[in-house]
């Protein structure tokens, strides 16, 4: 167990570092695109009812078994998953949650470089005076897609920029974290997101009340357009269930719920520090700055110079990169500068908020169970990513980097968050599970919510678990009912692309690793699966051996008894 506990230094502290572990990436560029992609104020609805009655309860559960296993001296869910039951499998599950992390953080760091080389370049003017199509194109070098890549290294063509800015900021993390908490973590919060809002609140309201950009031919290059698109709510998605599982999965990933992330926040809480409110807190942050913040800016002030036509149909995560810059420069080039800065600058703090959470149920483990120090800590996180993030960096065009994203910004965290909520109201039980959720409260918790936390989120996970395992089609209401005709009629079952299971057996696609010309995508796809599965197994095997050295340590003082 950990030698030195660490502990949040103040209120406020705690509550701005949870709040930039949710406010990442996921927020700016991933909320609205997924908005853009199921209609619009379609979207919303299903987004503020998953927001209810799965994301808050999830709050409360992860943040109640954070303090919980806090108290035992566990700060990461292996073994804050086994003080919560007699059965020993828990904390395999448990498993689940440092492995999100490592996945996730290897692609996201990468984002998070982007980001920062994009600030350079903006405020160095990298853009000014160029065209649209240029300026997506050195995007495309950066990252060394769409054959852009010449300068050969050892026979292979690696984005070289790419990767030193990634090893820059790779650096910074883990120096981050090897401050610890106190003295890392929550100071960097603590400057940090006052500057995200600042920065977020000037380019939304640039994006507000630019307005009508009065562009020829173009009738909706309005930034109202893309506003009202946003927030005008349709009730007739309600029965889309398409539209469910996107909104479902963006809350998942925005509140960063189901990763273990908050329950290692929460562990260094005192006993009896309050949960309640602190959750709200952070989570409703995290709410205003995805569906106000997150909204203004990128889709209306491209749909007000590019139409809402063009938008629903590029919209895509990269709009960030490979758009925003050329959109900005048809400002004055002062104010050019100051939104390249504010749009990049924004979201590297972002990301680097959560991308050091992503780090912290490593560290929890590691310092816990084995008892290493916080540099060796981080340091070997550092090597650990360095080598995850290779394969969606160097093979970026063969879709690795969508894998990883796939399984694990996607589907483990809803399998870790369905067997959690389980084990929070059906195992440990929800008398008990209660008392923790409310104890030393600043707040009321509504007594309803235990009813929802025991039958309504389980059963809503379970749900969404389901219908993205056997998803047929495009996953649209009437795709469901050809398929269910399909299962009666031929005993086939359309399957989707993107369900688990397709994605596991490879249902649709070509079985082939090698073609005339070299390796296939499916050939990376699985290497990449091969990391991630390895990287699962050996931390299983980390946490065999950690329970054994527990088990040692427990029956030590007998031996000595006797
Ligand atoms: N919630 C973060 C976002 O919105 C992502 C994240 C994932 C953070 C996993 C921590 C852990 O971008």
């Amino acid at each position: 167990m950990s030698q030195t506990t660490q502990s949040w230094g103040s209120r406020i502290g705690l509550i701005l570092a949870m709040a930039g572990n949710a406010v990442g990436l996921g927020n700016f560029l991933r909320f609205p695109v997924q908005a853009v992609q199921n209609g619009g104020g379609a979207f919303i609805i299903p987004y503020l009812v998953s927001f209810l009655l799965m994301g808050i309860p999830l709050l409360w559960v992860e943040w109640s078994m954070g303090r919980y296993g806090g108290k035992f001296g566990s700060h990461s869910t292996p073994f804050i998953l086994d003080s919560m039951s007699k059965k020993r499998w828990w904390k395999y599950i448990g498993v689940f949650a440092i492995f999100t992390n490592l996945g996730i953080i290897s692609y996201y760091t990468y984002i998070e470089s982007w980001t920062l080389t994009y600030t350079i370049k903006s405020l160095s003017g990298a853009f000014s005076g160029i065209g649209r199509e240029e300026v997506a194109g050195m995007f495309d070098t950066y990252v060394g897609i769409n054959g852009t890549l010449t300068d050969d290294i050892l026979g292979i063509n690696l984005p070289v920029w790419a990767i030193v800015a990634f090893l820059a900021t790779l650096c910074l993390n883990i120096y981050i974290l090897s401050k610890g908490l106190s003295g890392g973590i929550e100071k960097v919060a603590k400057i940090a997101m006052p500057m995200l809002l600042v920065f977020g609140v000037f380019l939304a309201i640039r994006a507000i009340t630019l307005g009508d950009t009065n562009i020829d031919g173009c009738d909706t290059c309005n930034t109202h357009a893309g506003l009202d698109f946003l927030w005008n709510p349709q009730f007739d998605s309600l029965s889309n269930p398409k539209v469910w599982l996107a909104a479902a999965g963006q809350i998942f990933f925005t509140l960063s719920v189901g990763m273990g992330t908050i329950q290692c926040y929460a562990a260094y809480l005192k006993p009896k520090e309050d949960i309640a409110l602190n959750a709200m807190t952070a989570g409703w942050t995290n709410a205003f700055v995805e569906i106000v913040l997150g909204a203004s800016i990128v889709i209306p002030i491209s749909v007000g110079y590019m139409g809402l036509d063009w938008v629903m149909e590029n919209a895509g995560f990269m709009m960030a990169f490979k758009t925003m810059p050329y959109l900005f420069n048809q400002w004055q080039p002062f104010i050019a500068a100051l939104s390249g800065l504010a749009w990049f600058g924004l979201l590297f703090i972002a990301g680097i908020t959560s991308s050091l959470a992503m780090g912290t149920p490593w560290m929890g483990f590691v310092e816990d169970e084995f008892g290493w120090k916080r540099n060796k800590s981080a340091i070997i996180l550092g090597l650990i990513v360095l080598v995850m993030a290779l394969p969606p960096i160097v093979f970026y065009e063969y879709g690795v980097f969508d894998e990883y994203d796939y399984w694990t910004g996607t589907v483990a965290l809803v399998v870790f968050a369905l067997a959690e909520v389980i084990l929070f109201a059906w195992v440990f039980g929800m008398d008990k599970g209660w008392k923790e959720i409310t104890g030393g409260a600043d707040i009321k918790v509504p007594l309803f919510y235990r009813f929802i936390i025991k039958w309504v989120t389980p059963f809503f996970i379970l749900i969404i678990f389901i219908s993205s395992l056997i998803k047929p089609m495009d996953g649209n209401m009437s795709d469901w009912a050809v398929a269910f005709s399909q299962l009666f009629s031929e005993g086939s079952w359309p399957w989707a692309n993107d369900s688990i299971i397709a994605q596991i057996f490879h249902l649709n696609e070509d079985l082939k690793w090698f073609a005339a010309d070299g390796p296939t995508a499916m050939f990376f796809k699985d290497l990449s699966r091969f990391v991630l599965v390895a990287t699962f197994v050996g931390l299983a095997i980390m946490v065999k051996i950690a329970s054994n050295r527990r088990k040692r340590k427990l029956t030590t003082p007998k031996i000595l008894e006797e």
